[in-house]
């Protein structure tokens, strides 16, 4: 996975900056080509020489003594960069990141960079669990093309024992060579999905669900997530836990799943909807339990709103939606009828009939249909598979 890659190690001022020359080192063993930028703090505790017997290369690190012979380095280093790694990462250089500072070498190469970029924060555990520090971590964790590599616990250099231990180097080389195995298709597109089923109250201990269990919108957030997408997983109750990358709301009804899918709508250059929706709720919730009286018992139900309806009737140009058919019958007729109706670019339509297909079961059999009327069989495979299809055949429509 390395072998070729250009790999630029932003290395920081801390304790850890000595191990990150077993970083380089492997690196390098692997077939990288390295490209190491040090902060000022970082060179007094390594000195550049040793980076650059490693890497075979010079050393930046600073923004007045040129080492390359290109005429703006910093500008070179970070379009050469396959991958930026910043290891050690201080508090200094996450807060600088967060707050748009570009005042010496590494931050202004960073500022300049659309590389996917890594960061292996490392410091002492109270500065670690500084709330301030957390939050500039959690701004940078938001942004699309960042990966935080979190801090193992143990032994610090202070004494101390707790988070904001460097990781183990050989974890943070795996980690790169899995990303860079990846297919990386969808960095920089937002995408929103909803997923499972909503849950319509009739009192304060009964609900109107249905069987959805969710497994087909999470695999699509998990994969979207993995291929350099920031997802939006509006979910329904399930029992599924997603990567921390994934922003997961969590919602009870349509009407609340409506209410965030609106308002993350306009940001959205994707939008998925494979939430079960209840078409209907009930007219007037009941404040308290209700006592069993009589043998028979009515409940006045009215229309939800079509979420996936709306989005359709308001779609911008570009935004591509996408929405699920759940039929036991007529399933291409009645999908095309609604990728019609709700202005969708594609429709994935199921029979949820059939044994080993939609609601609640690891695999599915579906018939991927779009707008310009192509219809495609895809034969029973398992949801995590089925996702990377789909989302193939989104980006190929999105590129068209
Ligand atoms: N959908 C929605 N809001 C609803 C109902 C459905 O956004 N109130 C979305 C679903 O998430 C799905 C698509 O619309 O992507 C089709 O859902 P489905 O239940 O198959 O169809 P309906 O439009 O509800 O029609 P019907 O129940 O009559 O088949």
């Amino acid at each position: 996975m390395l072998k070729g890659k250009n790999i630029l190690l932003g290395v920081c001022g801390g304790i850890a900056a000595y191990k990150a020359v077993e970083v380089a080192s492997s690196l390098r063993k692997k077939g990288a080509h390295v490209d190491v930028i040090m902060t000022d703090a970082a060179t007094k505790f390594v000195t550049p020489l040793t980076f650059q017997e490693i890497t075979g290369n010079p050393v930046s690190f600073s923004m007045w003594e040129k080492v390359h012979t290109w005429n703006v380095e910093h500008i070179a280093l970070a379009k050469k960069a396959d991958l930026i790694l910043i290891a050690p990462a201080t508090a200094n250089i996450v807060g600088k990141i967060a707050s748009g500072i570009a005042d010496d070498m590494l931050s202004t190469t960073l500022m300049a960079s659309t590389a996917p970029i890594f960061l292996a924060p490392a410091m002492n555990t109270n500065m670690y669990n500084n709330p301030i520090f957390q939050h500039n971590l959690k701004l940078l964790q938001d942004i699309a093309h960042y990966n935080i590599i979190p801090a193992t616990t143990g032994h610090l250099a202070c004494g101390n024992a707790g988070i904001g231990r460097f990781p183990d180097p050989a974890d943070i080389i795996e980690i790169i060579e899995k990303f860079l195995g990846q297919k990386k298709d969808l960095i920089g597109k937002n995408i929103l999905i909803t997923a499972g089923g909503t849950r319509e109250p009739i009192d304060p201990v009964r609900y109107i669900g249905n069987r959805s269990s969710g497994k087909m919108g999470y695999a699509l957030a998990e994969e979207a997530a993995r291929r350099g997408a920031k997802v939006t997983l509006i979910s329904g109750q399930t029992s599924l836990t997603v990567s921390s990358s994934i922003e997961l709301i969590k919602i009870e009804t349509a009407k609340q799943m409506q209410q965030y899918v609106e308002e993350k709508f306009t940001d959205s250059d994707i939008i998925i909807m494979a939430a079960a929706v209840a078409d209907y709720c009930v007219s007037k919730v009941a404040e308290q339990k209700i006592k069993k009286a009589a043998n028979n018992f009515t409940i006045n139900l009215v229309k939800n709103p079509d979420i996936l309806l709306n989005l359709g009737n308001k779609k911008n140009p570009g935004q591509i939606l996408v929405g699920f058919a759940a039929e036991t019958q007529n399933l291409i007729e009645y999908a095309q009828e609604k990728l019609k109706r709700k202005n969708l670019d594609m429709i994935i339509a199921n029979d949820v009939s059939k044994s080993n297909a939609g609601f609640n079961s690891d695999t599915n059999i579906v018939k991927i249909i779009t707008k310009n009327k192509s219809v495609e069989d895809i034969p029973l495979m398992k949801k995590t598979t089925l996702a990377g299809i789909i989302l193939d055949k989104i980006q190929v429509m999105e590129n068209s």
